[in-house]
Parts: structure tokens; C-alpha cells; sequence
């Protein structure tokens, strides 16, 4: 049976590095509220360039650990919501810049599910064998549209890029993969496109502010029951049992939503990998930054049941279930 597998990962951090004890001197906030709140001690910030920089050094470190050559690869996936321009995509400009000169190349966005959406779109060419290797880039550069005078907001984001090569496998990969959307949520994390005012209608103008907005309160109630659906469902998919899971990567957004997870799935903290700490919210960018860290520590053997879940703006959930 053929299945899709991750045959590599890779990462590029912004080297900045902003503390809690930075930010407190920006807005009304304190190391204390944001630890206790949400887990993030750091994040990095990218101060010079786009999100094709990241996702390009990414992709380059990918293509080091996965053996596969730029001239191999049939589609580049970039999955961001901070993308340097409307076209090119930013898929289009890291093609480019890594000679990847047979693949189709496009963006996505499902702001912090992303990840696992591009993943379930790669699933899919990989098993009906139109596409062998896709690269999947998740990148974001948050700070471009966080409002750093808004302490509700700024002290939970960061900038980063994690890739992965999806190619085809056999005894291993992806068992089961599950993406949904509640677009009638939409309104409680949101964040307007730039220079989208049409300049013809002059008497519609107004002035657009590009922030990210967003009710904590309710994003945290989806996140923490969407997180538990989406991980049952996938397991159950797989014909396999919660028990039976070795890790779960979870979306790096609040180590609160994810101690929840752990109590309502009866599933050990220590079965989570957690790198929020260090890092936080980078969005769609947070699972492969955190799975590569995982794979690279020696966190996740063959032979491992890996469950990569992830929820965000849409408001869009999803998970996989992975054969390492
Ligand atoms: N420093 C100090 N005080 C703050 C800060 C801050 N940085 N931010 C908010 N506050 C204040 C508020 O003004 C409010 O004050 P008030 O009660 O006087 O009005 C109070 O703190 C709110 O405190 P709590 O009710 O204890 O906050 P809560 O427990 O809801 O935590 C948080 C807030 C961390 C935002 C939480 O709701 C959360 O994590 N939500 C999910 C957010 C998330 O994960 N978003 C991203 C998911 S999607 C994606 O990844 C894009």
C-alpha cells in the first residue's frame, strides 16, 4: 500500500531573540502573567527580510536531511498567512531560489492549521502517484502584523519557518489525516488584508489597520475541544487506540491548551513535545519547527505513532496520525 512519509524536516529560526522581560518594558505585561498565562518565556523576531528568506533557508536545510535533490521535487506547498507579496507566492519565489526547477508551486492559507492542511493536500498527490517528493513550507513572520502596543496580543507571537519532504512510502507515513473548517467562527481571530480598499471607490476608503485581532477566551474554548476531536478522530481513523499513541506535536499556541488536551485524552504531558517556551506562537510554522527539533533530539524512533494536531484562524482545525 502506497502512503505518503516524511522523509525529512528542517527549520530556520531568526537568530533576535525577544524576552518577557523585553516586552514588559513595551506594554503593561510582566514575565509572571505571561508564563503563568501561557508557557512563552522568548520568541524570535525576523528583523530583516520576508517570509521567502525563512522558508528558503528551511527548504535548503530540508533538502540536507532528506537526501532529495531541488531538480526532484514535482510541487512546493508554502503554507503562511504573512506572505512578502500577493504574487509572486512565496512558494513561486522559493522555487526559485532553491532550483527547483520541475515543480508546480503555490500558497495556502489556514493560518495556524496550515501545516496540516498542505499536508493533506501532499497526502493526496503522493497516494494517487501524481507528485513523488513535495516540499511543505510553513512560514510566518507574525511580527509584521501584531500590534506591539496591544499586550492582549503581542506577547503571544513570534516569527520562524519549519519544512518537511513528503515522498512516497510504504510500510510507514501517513495513516490517517483529517482537516475542518468552521468559518462561521471566523470572527473571533482575525486580521484584514493590506491595500485591499479599492482606490476606484474613493468614498469607501478608510483606513485599514492590518493587526491581528483576536477573543482569547472563545479562540481558547475551540482550541482545547477541537484539539481532543481532531486527535480522537484521526486515531480512530487509524484503527488504533489513544494508548497507542508514542507522541503528539501539538500547534505551540499556550502549554495551558495543551495540559487540557493531555487531562480529557488521558494521555501523559510527557507524551507532548513542547517548544512554545522558547519560541511562541509562530502559527502554521509551529509543528515542523517543533517536529524537526523532536526528530532531531532523538523524541520520535521508527516505529513511533506520531500525531501532529493543530487548530487557528478560520477558525480551522486539523490531524494526522504518522507510521514513523
Ligand atoms: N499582560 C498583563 N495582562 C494582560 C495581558 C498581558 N500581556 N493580556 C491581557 N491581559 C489582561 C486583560 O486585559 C484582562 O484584564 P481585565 O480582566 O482587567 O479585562 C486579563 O488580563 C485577562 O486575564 P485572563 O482572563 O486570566 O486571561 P486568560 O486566562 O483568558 O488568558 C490568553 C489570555 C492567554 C490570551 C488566553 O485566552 C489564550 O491563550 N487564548 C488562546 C489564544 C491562542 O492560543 N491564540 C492563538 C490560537 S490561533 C493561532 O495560533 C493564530
Amino acid at each position: 500500500m502506497i502512503r505518503a512519509g516524511i522523509k525529512g524536516t528542517g527549520l530556520y529560526i531568526p537568530p533576535f531573540v525577544v524576552t518577557n522581560e523585553d516586552l514588559s518594558k513595551m506594554v503593561d505585561t510582566s514575565d509572571e502573567w505571561i508564563t503563568s498565562r501561557t508557557g512563552i518565556k522568548e520568541r524570535r523576531i525576523l528583523i530583516e527580510g520576508d517570509a521567502s528568506d525563512m522558508g528558503t533557508e528551511a527548504a535548503l536545510n530540508v533538502l540536507r536531511n532528506s537526501n532529495v535533490k531541488a531538480e526532484e521535487i514535482d510541487m512546493i506547498i508554502v503554507s503562511t498567512l504573512t506572505p512578502d507579496m500577493f504574487t509572486p507566492s512565496c512558494a513561486c519565489i522559493v522555487q526559485k531560489n532553491i532550483g527547483a526547477v520541475n515543480a508546480s508551486a503555490f500558497d495556502i492559507n489556514a493560518a495556524c492549521s496550515g501545516f496540516l492542511y498542505a499536508l493533506n493536500i501532499a497526502e493526496s498527490f503522493i497516494k494517487s502517484k501524481k507528485a513523488k517528493n513535495i516540499l511543505i513550507v510553513a512560514v510566518e513572520v507574525l511580527s509584521k502584523i501584531v500590534n506591539w502596543e496591544d499586550r492582549n496580543t503581542c506577547v503571544l507571537f513570534g516569527d520562524g519557518a519549519g519544512a518537511v519532504m513528503v515522498s512516497e512510502e510504504s510500510n510507514k507515513g501517513i495513516m490517517s489525516i483529517y482537516t475542518k473548517s468552521y468559518g462561521d467562527k471566523g470572527d473571533s481571530l482575525t486580521c484584514k488584508a493590506l491595500g485591499l480598499n479599492n482606490p476606484f471607490v474613493r468614498h469607501k476608503q478608510e483606513n485599514i489597520k492590518s493587526f491581528v485581532s483576536m477573543d482569547g477566551k472563545e479562540v481558547f474554548r475551540f482550541a482545547t475541544s477541537a484539539m481532543v476531536e481532531a486527535i480522537e478522530k484521526v486515531v480512530q481513523d487509524a484503527e488504533l487506540n489513544i494508548s497507542d499513541i508514542s507522541k503528539v506535536i501539538p500547534h505551540q499556541a499556550n502549554y495551558r491548551i495543551i495540559e487540557y488536551a493531555s487531562k480529557k485524552l488521558g494521555l501523559d504531558m510527557d507524551k507532548f513535545y513542547i517548544n512554545l517556551y522558547k519560541y511562541g506562537n509562530t502559527s502554521c510554522a509551529s509543528i515542523p519547527i517543533a517536529l524537526h527539533e523532536a526528530v532531531s533530539e532523538g523524541a520520535i524512533k521508527e516505529g513511533d505513532n506520531v500525531v501532529l494536531v493543530g487548530f487557528g484562524g478560520g477558525l480551522t482545525c486539523g490531524a494526522t496520525i504518522i507510521r514513523w
